[in-house]
């Protein structure tokens, strides 16, 4: 054992593979339960994209929370896990027919509808069952998110949501449709976001809305904030569980909510993200001209963030004690992009070593890939493994 990872029970597994620590995810429920615990009348949609695994998503049906899916696939797997339909969302710009129908089929809370096509798609669906869909506006509320640029969603710019200035008119067209009712409002404004003045930004959003639409008599019984929560990608270990109570305190605080409305939360990377691994071996330590590179067997098929956003992940070496070495730490894919990291210190690393790529829980297994034919990763949680 190095840290916090079984290595003697890593000896006969396949790599590369994610390991989920379930300690540190119930860590992680039990403080989103106590924070959650404080507040009145909100729900927490665990978003089941940032990870899809089954007893992963099993572990933390067990805590209560609902799931935020944005596909049919989504909805049958948080289903397979136990979730209640009626703690399940919808959302997503381009829902299918069968994606719909399956989610009315099964009567879930409801569908965070995106544009008028869907609204009118939806409500003739809803009709053909004779059933009345229940739906939320995704308002695109025009908020910019300190982060990743191919992860912020809530700008007039980006392709979510329904533009601020038509939310009034699509509210009222929906009133005249037999087969849906309109029950409140959808905002996410990205990803990864650290900076709690980004959600203060979104919260006066939400309160300039609710003047706007009591002045014409339109009433709001929920309000979904999205996720967006970012942890601490250069220091997995000091802080394994994200700042929850900051969180959910400055939403509850600055939304101004009204008698009996529901508060709906959707985090996914911050339920999910520390408690995963990819791990690795070292298939050979290979001289450059004037840098050294350690070859993984693991490739961005496997975890894809680091190419694809320049994404920083921490990259232990857990099975050597020596003194450190720096090194370009690579994957084998026929691509320049294939590198975890450049310039990495790690313990002199040999053949057969393994890596820990670290919180990789979210948007890491379930972004794998099987480009150039490789297999996809497998992943263990802890009680797979005694
Ligand atoms: N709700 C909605 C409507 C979303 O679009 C998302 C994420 C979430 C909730 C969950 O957000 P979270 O709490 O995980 O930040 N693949 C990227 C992240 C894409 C996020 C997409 N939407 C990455 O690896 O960073």
């Amino acid at each position: 054992m190095k840290g916090q990872f079984p290595i003697d029970k890593f000896g006969t597994l396949q790599t590369p593979f994610y390991y989920y620590d379930t300690r540190i995810l119930r860590q992680t429920l039990e403080a989103i339960r106590q924070e959650v615990g404080k507040i009145e009348n909100a729900v927490v949609h665990y978003a089941i994209k940032a990870n899809a695994n089954p007893q992963v998503l099993r572990t933390i049906r067990e805590y209560g929370l609902g799931a935020d899916c944005v596909s049919g696939g989504e909805i049958k797997a948080a289903l397979q896990a136990g979730f209640s339909p009626d703690k399940i969302v919808f959302a997503g710009v381009g829902k299918a027919d069968w994606e719909i129908n399956l989610g009315l089929d099964h009567g879930i809370f409801c569908f965070n509808v995106e544009s008028i096509p869907e609204l009118e798609i939806i409500n003739d669906l809803a009709a053909a069952k004779g059933v009345v869909a229940k739906v939320e506006f995704r308002v695109n509320p025009d908020v910019k998110a300190h982060t990743h640029a191919n992860i912020t969603t809530g700008m007039a710019e980006n392709k979510f949501g329904i533009a601020l200035g038509d939310i009034e008119y699509v509210i009222e067209l929906a009133s005249h449709m037999q087969n849906v009712k309109f029950i409140g409002l959808h905002f996410h404004i990205g990803s990864q976001i650290l900076d709690m003045g980004d959600f203060a930004a979104l919260c006066n959003r939400v309160n300039e809305l609710q003047i706007q639409f009591e002045q014409h008599h339109i009433k709001i019984d929920n309000i979904n904030v999205g996720g967006g929560l970012g942890v601490d990608y250069q220091h997995p270990n000091r802080q394994a569980i994200p700042d929850f109570r900051e969180y959910f305190k400055t939403i509850n605080t600055l939304i101004k909510r009204r008698e009996g409305q529901v508060l709906h939360f959707e985090p996914g990377r911050s339920v999910v993200a520390q408690c995963g691994s990819l791990i690795s071996k070292v298939l050979y330590v290979k001289q450059g001209t004037n840098k050294q590179f350690a070859i993984l067997d693991a490739g961005m098929t496997d975890l894809i963030r680091p190419a694809l956003y320049q994404a920083y992940h921490k990259i232990e070496n857990i099975t050597s004690e020596l003194p450190i070495e720096t090194y370009d730490v690579v994957g084998p894919i026929c691509e320049s992009s294939d590198v975890f990291g450049k310039a990495v210190d790690l313990n002199k690393t040999s053949r057969g070593d393994l890596i820990a790529i670290r919180s990789a829980g979210a948007y890491g297994e379930i972004m794998a890939s099987q480009y150039n034919c490789r297999t996809l990763p497998h992943g263990y949680v802890t009680e797979d493994l005694f």
